[in-house]
């Protein structure tokens, strides 16, 4: 009998049914049982008791290897020791002054080091901040007033860029053609008003991009992308596609802007380093506080200059938390490019060797992504190549994406399931990759 998600989703729910318990009564209090949208996928979220190294154990005691990491958040894994005592020194110190501390300078170092676009940084709370702040630094150093953003793009919550993450697939009705798209509003609640102030350009089709920004250029204050996607589905830009928008934003006078909230795990100096590709203005977030809120934005001296002068206003009560600055300076201190390169090994073996094997069995799933990220999608059909959101978007089962992800959680791997992705964190050893690629094949042959 095949695997349905059916079967799945009663397998999940049997097994973490005190998790489900817990949701129904958070839901008293909280609108969905929790603040997160995006855990409130499936019959209900798992609730966690506790982490240690690559895994996660949950409220029902049972332990899960962790392929999801908060997000890609926790390149450490959970509870390393050196993040742990960091935080416990801070602790002891007390945690909340209206001063600066030690932290945030030495963390900025860090990152100014180590990214060479990088020539100063401010930091906040989140990466929706960082992305928020970026937009205002690009807006008063140029004088214009748009963003253009790719589609599949997610840069946070905010008004700029809450517009096509997910284009309304399969019809794509309020997004127009990829060659002449349409921003469509991720959410209820966007002004209307704003429409226009957001321009989306298609992922992977430099044409049609140079064709939008040189229409557009004596409005458009930045362009903004992620060099590999994750809300949105996980795409990697080609590298001539960033390099062509590297070349005209310069020619223009637009601010080019990397977002590499997620995308910096995948080398030391970001992503960016791989690519040999420098934008103006670099967004940071998740794995630069160690597992403590923070987001960061850096970039060119003459940009960043304008938060030194005060014509640009840049402040948050909680800005260069002593927490967020020193989990991040232990973490990032610990997460050396051997590290890195080992864990950009792993994700490589689980998409070549997954790759391999669907490709011999004729099996309808895509693998994209480089490095310590995956991306598996269950298709349609076999054969497809997938270069963009829409592609996923029109190609995807759902169906049998949520089966696969629900039957990997039971069976005791923890992916990014609402997104159909898993990424690696440095405790995970090579059994553990290898009992992942087996548990999948497992499933899959189950399914199909
Ligand atoms: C690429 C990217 N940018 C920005 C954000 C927003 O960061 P935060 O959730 O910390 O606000 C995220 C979060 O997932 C992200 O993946």
């Amino acid at each position: 009998m095949k695997l349905t998600l059916d079967v799945a989703t009663k397998r999940f729910s049997e097994k973490f049914s005190a998790s489900a318990k817990l949701a129904q009564d958070a839901t008293k209090y909280i609108p969905g049982g929790g603040s997160r949208s995006i855990v409130k996928v499936g019959p209900h979220p798992i609730f966690v008791e506790n982490g240690e190294g690559a895994y996660i154990t949950t409220v029902e005691g049972h332990k899960l290897c962790d392929f999801h990491n908060n997000f890609s958040t926790n390149v450490l894994g959970h509870n390393h020791p050196e993040i742990r005592k960091a935080l416990e020194e801070v602790c002891n110190q007390g945690w909340s002054f209206g001063n600066p501390t030690k932290y945030e300078a030495q963390l900025a170092r860090i990152l100014c080091e180590r990214i060479e676009s990088v020539e100063r940084v401010v930091f906040m709370m989140s990466g929706t901040e960082a992305c928020m702040a970026s937009a205002t630094l690009a807006r008063a150093f140029t004088g214009k007033g748009k963003i253009a953003k790719l589609e599949g793009g997610y840069h946070g919550t905010s008004n700029d860029f809450w517009w096509s993450i997910h284009p309304d697939g399969p019809s794509f009705v309020n997004c127009g053609l990829s060659t002449n798209p349409k921003p469509s509003p991720e959410s209820l609640g966007v002004p209307e008003a704003l429409r226009g102030n957001t321009i989306t350009m298609p992922q992977n089709d430099l044409d049609t991009c140079v064709r939008i920004i040189r229409e557009n250029a004596k409005d458009l204050a930045a362009v903004i992308l992620e060099l590999q996607t994750g809300a949105g589905g996980l795409i990697t830009l080609e590298r001539n596609f960033v390099e062509g928008l590297r070349a005209v934003t310069r020619e223009l006078g637009i601010v080019l802007i990397f977002d590499e909230v997620i995308s910096f795990r995948m080398d030391e100096g970001g992503m960016q380093n791989i690519y040999d590709i420098k934008p103006d203005l670099t967004c940071m977030g998740k794995a630069i506080g160690g597992g403590i809120p923070i987001g960061a934005v850096g970039g060119l001296d003459e940009i960043m200059q304008l938060n030194e002068t005060g014509q640009v206003f840049h402040s948050g009560t909680h800005h260069g938390h002593a927490l967020s600055c020193a989990a991040g300076v232990a973490c990032l201190t610990n997460f050396t490019q051997p590290l890195i390169e080992k864990m950009n090994q792993q994700g490589q073996k689980i998409k070549n060797d997954l790759l391999q094997f669907v490709t011999e069995k004729n099996y309808p799933v895509n693998l994209t992504g480089i490095g310590s990220a995956i991306g598996f999608e269950m298709l349609d059909q076999a054969g497809r190549s997938i270069n963009s959101c829409r592609d996923i978007m029109t190609y995807c089962d759902d169906t049998a994406s949520q089966t696969f992800n629900f039957e990997l959680i039971t069976r005791g791997y923890l992916p990014m399931w609402s997104r159909g992705q898993a990424v690696l964190c440095t405790p995970l050893t090579d059994d553990n990759i290898g009992g992942f690629i087996e548990t999948a094949k497992e499933i899959l042959e189950e399914m199909y």
